[in-house]
Order: C-alpha cells, then structure tokens, then sequence
C-alpha cells in the first residue's frame, strides 16, 4: 500500500498525526506492507486530512479522513466505492482549474528529500543561473514582469538590480516570511510543503546580486515551517546546493533561519531588518532604501517568501514562459488564499485576472454558512472590504488600486450577511492600536482616538459631527503615517463607510 498524509500545519490541526498513526497499527495489525511518504498540503483545506492512496502510478484522494474511518478504509481496500473517495486528485475541479507555477509540487513530494525535489524539476533554475552572469539573472526576473507578492508589488528585477549596482562586498538577502495577514497561509505552506523551493530562490537572489549571506525571518507562530525550514537549509548544504563553492561553481551561500517573537509590524521590511540585528521592532525612515542601507547597513534584498519561491521556475523556463500569464502590469500567478466563512477554504494559485467572483464562488463555493456573502475582505486587515457588486474586479495590481483596494499578499477574507461593517471598522482601528510600533503619532494616538469616535458613532451619538471627524482622521492617518501600518489602517475603515453606510446608522440595542 502506498500512501501520502500530509504534516503541514493546516492537516496537522485537524489531526492529519492520528490519521496517519492510525493507518500505521492498521497496516501493522493487517500484515500490509505499507510505504507512507508524509508530505505538505495540497490547499484543499476542507478536504483535510487529505490521504492520498496511489493505485497504477495514479493518485485517489479520500477526505476529510479521521482515525475512525481509518479500518473501514482498509476493509473497502481504499476503492473507489468508499463514502469518502473523491477520484483521481489531480482532476478534483479545485486543482484542475489552478495554474500552479509556484505550488506545482505541494502535496505532492516529501519536502525533505532533495532526491524527490531534483527528481520533479528542482533545482533546474538554479543550475541555469549558476552559468549567468549576476546583471543576466536580474534582467531575466525584470522581463517576468514579477512584483512583490509581500503586498506592495515593487518590480522585483528592478530591486534586485539596485542591490547589485550598489558599492560594498558585503550584500545580504532577506526573505520576510512573517505573514501577518489575517486569513493568509501560503508563506507556510510553501516552507512546510517545498522548503527547497524557497531556498533555491533565495539562492538564485544571491546570485543575481553577489550575496554570500541570508536570512529567513519567520513568525514565531509557525513553529513547523521553522523546523522544516532549518532541516531543509541543512540537507541542502549537504548535498553542495547551499554553502561554500556550491556545486564546483566557485559561489558560496550561507542561509540562517531567524524567528521572530510575534509582532504584526516585524513583517513591515526596516522592522524586520530591526528585528534581525538584535533590536526592539520598530520602523525605519525611508530613505534610506533597504536595497542601499539595509541589513547591519549594507545593501539587502528584502523579498516576500512568495516573491522568491516564483524565480526559480522563471530562470528555468524563461521570462517569456512567465510573462505569459496574467493581465496588464499584473504578470504571473499569485496564489490567492480563500479564508474566513467560506465553503471551500484553501490556496488557489491563478494567473492574475482572475475575477473576485470566481475566487469566492467557483472555487470556494460561497459562505460555509450558507448565508448569504456580504463582504470580502481583499489583502489583509489593512485592505479594503468589497461588497458583491465589486466582484467582477480581476485581480489585477492596478484595478484594485482604481477602487482603493489592494490585492496584498492574496489573502481573502469572506463574511456572511450576519457581519457588522461597522465592527469591523471599529476592529481594523484597534488591530492598529495594538500592533502600531509606536514611532510616529497619526498611528500610535490616531488609531486609539478612531476606536472612540467609531464607538461614539455606533452609538449614535452626534453622527454626522463624528463621521466627518472619522473622515479627517483617516485621512490624516493616510497621509501622516511613517510605514503602511497607520497608512493603510484607513483603507477597511473607508471601504466599510463607503460600501457598507447603512451599518454605521443600525439603531443599536442596550446591552442586556
Ligand atoms: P513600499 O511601496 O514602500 O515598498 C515596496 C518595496 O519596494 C520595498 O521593499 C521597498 O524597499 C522597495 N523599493 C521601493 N522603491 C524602490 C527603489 N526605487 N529601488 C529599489 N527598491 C525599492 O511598500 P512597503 O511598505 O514595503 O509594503 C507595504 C505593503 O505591504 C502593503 O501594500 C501591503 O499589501 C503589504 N503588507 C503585507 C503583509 C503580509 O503579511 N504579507 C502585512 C501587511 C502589509
Ligand atoms: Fe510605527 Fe505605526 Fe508609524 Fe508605522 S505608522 S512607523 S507602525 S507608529
């Protein structure tokens, strides 16, 4: 019998270890000889735990498996006919329908063995950059028309070619792998699910701009992508594709894992670079940029987790090949995360253009309430709540911004109609209330005084005087604020206002 269950962290907390443990003594009690390779998540999370059983060199899924089904699953001889079979995976619509670029091997390989990683394709970008020339690979990610998948979509090519015209020896390259964003994950998916993938785009960074040296910054709360990530930088190192003279190329690269201790604004580039020298996280002034005084004040590559994970496959098939997809100035395919009340929760990666609609609906089957969709939340607390009559936006860099929304690190977030606008305008003040830094004063004061004029206006005390307040606010804490932590604290705010204006002026019942 041989079989996959996944460790990633989404499996794992809906019992994926006492499936596959379950599976292990059943085997053992019925004499079957059983070969179970643990691997990452496919992203169907609502299908987790997800086994996969392979007959004829084909994979059939069956899921949501607990231990319980475990014997009846034997007794069925994992066939078709079992009440949990879903068919061969690779044509369930949910993945038929993706364009994995990124993800094309999550769920799919054990992501500690560099065997399976080399034998599905790995490592080929990385081979290809080793024979070019450092400015080569930075115009090669430039023609990809790839941009910052962290959120703020900076060309990556264009930085990366700041880093390497930058004087000084020592450059550094830092990947931001503290995903923050409420309903995000693929950052650690992609560590726990393809470790290798990040390591080689780290690497192929450190090409292209004549780094010696890396840095992973993970949060704390990802205690399994740290682990994967240290085993994987170490077997990596192993077998020559990572540290000194890497493949008799003459090139040396060292990567260190750094965790971080749990704040939202560490994910914010300077307060990472903070973070990693040893101090409080706090933001830095721009300028200085990062790509000409970054870490330790040497020239740095800071790129998301998802930025870095999508170069390989572009050294490996062209810019041309990557370009390809998507629309506009939005090129390639971001792996969108569908969270929140929603039927089929999980990552699905596109091409951009892909409309809102689709994403909610044809992938993640509307609300898992069954209510209902009022709202979804695009790009992280910090991004705007779009109502229904928005959903034919694409995804699209540029679109979103035309209805003063972002796209973010892909995240969204759905709500039934039973949400209140108005609450959540209230929470994305106090969220910015907690984690601000506390450096400069439209945040740190203006997002305490929002959560009172919201209050006030909840409460239907002077309304009007304290929408326009709330307005002047906002638009203060836009314009005044050092980083896009108080600067776009007033992005939910306004959207709910603006698309959601009855919710401020719901005559509200006394506390019981
Ligand atoms: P930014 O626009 O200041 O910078 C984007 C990147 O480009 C930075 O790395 C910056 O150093 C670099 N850059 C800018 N001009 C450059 C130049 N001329 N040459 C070389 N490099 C240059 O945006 P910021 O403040 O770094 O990020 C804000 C975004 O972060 C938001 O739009 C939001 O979507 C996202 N975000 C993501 C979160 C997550 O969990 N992934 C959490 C919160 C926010
Ligand atoms: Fe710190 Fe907020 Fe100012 Fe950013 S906007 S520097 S988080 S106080």
């Amino acid at each position: 019998l041989i079989l996959s269950v996944p460790r990633d962290s989404a499996a794992l907390s809906v019992g994926a270890e006492e499936v596959a443990d379950a599976i292990a003594a059943e085997a053992g009690r019925r004499g079957v000889a059983l070969d179970m390779m643990r691997t990452g998540s496919r992203g169907m999370f609502w299908l987790e735990p997800l086994v996969e059983v392979v007959r004829d060199g084909v994979r059939h899924a069956f899921g949501p498996v607990t231990a319980a089904d475990v014997p009846g699953l034997f007794d069925a001889g994992f066939g078709d006919a079992h009440p949990l079979a879903l068919g061969p995976t690779e044509v369930i619509p949910y993945l038929a329908e993706q364009e994995r670029l990124t993800f094309v091997r999550c769920g799919i390989t054990d992501p500690l063995s560099v065997a399976d990683y080399r034998a599905h394709g790995g490592f080929a970008g990385l081979e290809k950059a080793l024979a070019l020339e450092p400015a080569a690979i930075c115009d090669e990610v430039k023609d990809s028309g790839l941009r910052g998948r962290g959120g703020a979509g900076f060309p990556t090519g264009i930085k990366w070619r700041t880093v390497l015209e930058a004087p000084g020896d020592l450059k550094f390259i830092c990947c931001n792998a503290d995903e923050g964003d409420s309903g995000t994950f693929a950052d650690r998916m992609i560590m726990e699910g393809d470790p290798f993938l990040l390591i080689e785009g780290m690497t192929i960074a450190a090409l292209a701009v004549g780094a010696a040296e890396g840095f992973v910054y993970i949060r704390s709360e990802y205690p399994h992508a740290v682990a994967t990530m240290r085993e994987a930088i170490r077997l990596a190192e192993a077998e020559g594709w990572l540290g000194a003279d890497m493949h008799g190329s003459g090139r040396s690269f060292h990567l260190e894992v750094r965790v971080g201790a749990g704040a939202y604004i560490c994910g914010e580039e300077t307060s990472m670079l903070e973070s990693l020298e040893g101090r409080r996280g706090e933001v830095r002034p721009k300028p200085p940029l990062p790509a000409l005084e970054g870490l330790f004040g040497k020239p740095t590559v800071v790129n998301n987790v998802l930025s870095l994970c999508a170069v390989p496959v572009i050294l490996e098939r062209g810019a041309a090949f990557y370009r390809d997809f998507g629309v506009g100035h939005s090129r390639g395919t971001q792996p969108f995360q569908l969270a929140g009340n929603i039927k089929r929760g999980g990552l699905v990666e596109k091409a951009f253009g892909i409309s809102l609609h689709d994403l909610v609906y044809r992938f993640g089957g509307g609300t898992a309430s069954g209510r209902p969709v009022k709202a979804v939340q695009a790009g992280g607390p910090l991004g705007a709540y779009l109502p229904e009559s928005l959903f034919h936006l694409p995804k699209d860099y540029e679109a979103f911004a035309a209805e003063e929304a972002m796209v973010g690190h892909g995240g969204l977030v759905v709500f039934d109609d039973t949400a209140d606008m108005a609450a959540q305008a209230r929470f994305a003040m106090e969220f910015c209330a907690i984690e601000s830094c506390g450096k400069c004063t439209p945040c740190r004061i203006g997002s305490t005084r929002g959560v009172e004029v919201i209050d006030r206006i909840r409460a239907g005390t002077d309304v009007d005087g304290n929408m326009a307040l709330l307005d002047d606010l906002c638009t203060l804490m836009a314009d005044g604020s050092l980083c896009a932590m108080g600067g776009l604290t007033p992005m939910p705010v306004r959207s709910a206002l603006k698309h959601f204006p009855e919710d401020f002026h719901r005559p509200r019942q006394a506390a019981p």
